[in-house]
């Protein structure tokens, strides 16, 4: 794996330092915005429309912001998972909420009813950068292969990491315990989540999808194309001591969200923020002009994290907390956003999804962390009859247990953490020249 790696990325960097010379050109205006043209409020809900920077993204130094498409890749902090489906939930979990939805939908109101931005949301719940980076023996077609380079594209949103650096499996061993006594040791999760975040592997992948996505678009023919890359927020308020007598564990009995449990899972966060800071910068450093941003939304979510002073956790009404927790609502600012998931996904409890004999092999492919809670569930269940759920009163009030979602979102920003990501993103456009 690794030679294969480090050889793709050298003949990249050496295919783009050589194009690079070319990028002089200037480009053309789309004339879809003019500097005087009104945006438009949406649903008279204050603080829903945002005007995205004037100057970003990036297409001209005049204050005129052309944006005719864009794109959004990677995982399920990128689909906006939990907030939201109109109608039917498809397989990758994309969410009404998503920050990129938010920007789009900007974009959109920005354009005085002309509807001329096209948003490629190619994001999927599950994604590793592996399901990103394009298929070199075409045995599937990446994220980056599905992007159809017909449509404009101005820029990119990106957010990759989690799954390849086994946020689900601390998840699981240090907070829920979905597979119970079998979950494996706290201690092991955390200990490998480390050893990757600080193995070169990851940082090799993402420099190679930052090029490779560069390399889709023809950066070379757009010098004014940037990918913005997002980062994830640690999860704990980790001063407070209110919270360590409580659990989110699944079961009866489960772990304690200790101090120093939080502690170190919010410095896993800071480790992946701190790999990404530094891969965009190396990335950079071969460009004459900055063509990735990188977006740190961590400090946002202060006050908005789990445990935070004088909240009883799971506390599952409290919308100023901006995650998920298993099964809970979400906090969209009109709350009227469908949550209704289709049949298809409303399989039955007793389907493949949740056999406890077959369900562990496709729900690790998909590595789609709601699939694989549901499955473990079933598999302690099938181990031990006797466990007990901690929140019974919860499942039984929801048809909705059953749902790979209602797992599968805990842990990822509900609404109004995505409403602060896309803030934080228009905050660092603006800075931007
Ligand atoms: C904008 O156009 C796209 C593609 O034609 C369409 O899918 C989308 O629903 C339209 N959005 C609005 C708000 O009209
Ligand atoms: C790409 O977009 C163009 C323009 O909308 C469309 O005609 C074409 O079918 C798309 N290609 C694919 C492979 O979806
Ligand atoms: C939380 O937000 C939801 C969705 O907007 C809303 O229905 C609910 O009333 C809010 N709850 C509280 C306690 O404010
Ligand atoms: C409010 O609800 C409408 C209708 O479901 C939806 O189209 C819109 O996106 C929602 N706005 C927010 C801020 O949730």
């Amino acid at each position: 794996m690794k030679p294969s790696f480090a050889m793709r990325l050298a003949a990249v960097l050496t295919s783009i330092v050589s194009s690079r010379v070319v990028s002089g050109r200037t480009l053309q205006q789309h004339p879809l915005i003019t500097p005087g043209d009104q945006y438009v409020i949406g649903n008279g809900v204050s603080g829903y429309h945002r005007r995205p920077p004037s100057h970003i993204p990036l297409a001209s130094s005049k204050g005129i912001s052309p944006v005719t498409g864009f794109i959004a890749l990677g995982d399920s902090y990128s689909a906006g998972i939990g907030t939201g489906v109109d109608g039917t939930e498809d397989d990758c979990r994309r969410g009404l909420g998503a920050h990129s939805v938010l920007i789009a939908s900007d974009l959109l109101a920005g354009q005085g009813g002309r509807n001329s931005t096209t948003f490629q949301f190619l994001s999927c719940t599950g994604a590793t950068t592996q399901e990103v980076l394009s298929s070199q023996d075409g045995s599937h077609e990446s994220q980056i292969d599905a992007v159809n380079t017909s449509l404009s594209a101005d820029f990119a949103l990106l957010s990759i990491g989690g799954n390849d650096l086994g946020f689900f499996d601390v998840m699981n061993a240090c907070v829920f315990r979905f597979y119970n006594f079998y979950s494996g040791t706290c201690e092991t999760a955390l200990k490998n989540s480390r050893d990757q975040i600080s193995s070169d592997e990851f940082t090799r992948r993402l420099e190679i999808i930052i090029i490779e996505i560069l390399d889709r678009v023809h950066w070379e023919k757009k010098e004014y194309f940037t990918i913005t890359v997002t980062g994830y927020a640690r999860f704990f308020n980790d001063v407070t001591d209110d919270c360590d007598e409580m659990s989110f564990g699944v079961w009866w009995n489960g772990p304690k969200l200790k101090k120093d449990l939080r502690i170190q899972m919010n410095e896993m966060v800071l480790e992946v923020n701190a790999k990404i800071r530094e891969t965009v910068k190396t990335i950079n450093s071969h460009f004459i002009k900055d063509k990735v941003i990188f977006i740190d939304y961590d400090r946002g979510f202060d006050g908005h994290r789990f445990c935070e002073e004088g909240v009883k956790e799971p506390d599952y009404d409290l919308n100023d907390t901006w995650f998920f927790l298993v099964g809970g609502p979400d906090n969209a600012r009109n709350g009227t956003r469908s949550n209704h998931v289709s049949d298809v996904q409303t399989l039955p409890p007793t389907s493949a999804l949740v056999d406890p004999s077959s369900c562990l092999e496709p729900a690790q492919a998909s590595r789609d962390w709601g699939r694989l809670a549901l499955c473990y569930m079933a598999m302690a269940k099938h181990r031990d009859p006797s466990l007990r759920l901690a929140r019974g009163d919860l499942v039984a009030e929801n048809s909705m247990w059953y749902v790979p979602t209602y797992y599968g979102k805990t842990f990822h920003p509900r609404s109004l953490g995505h409403e602060a990501i896309r803030n934080k993103i228009y905050e660092v456009w603006q800075t931007l020249e």
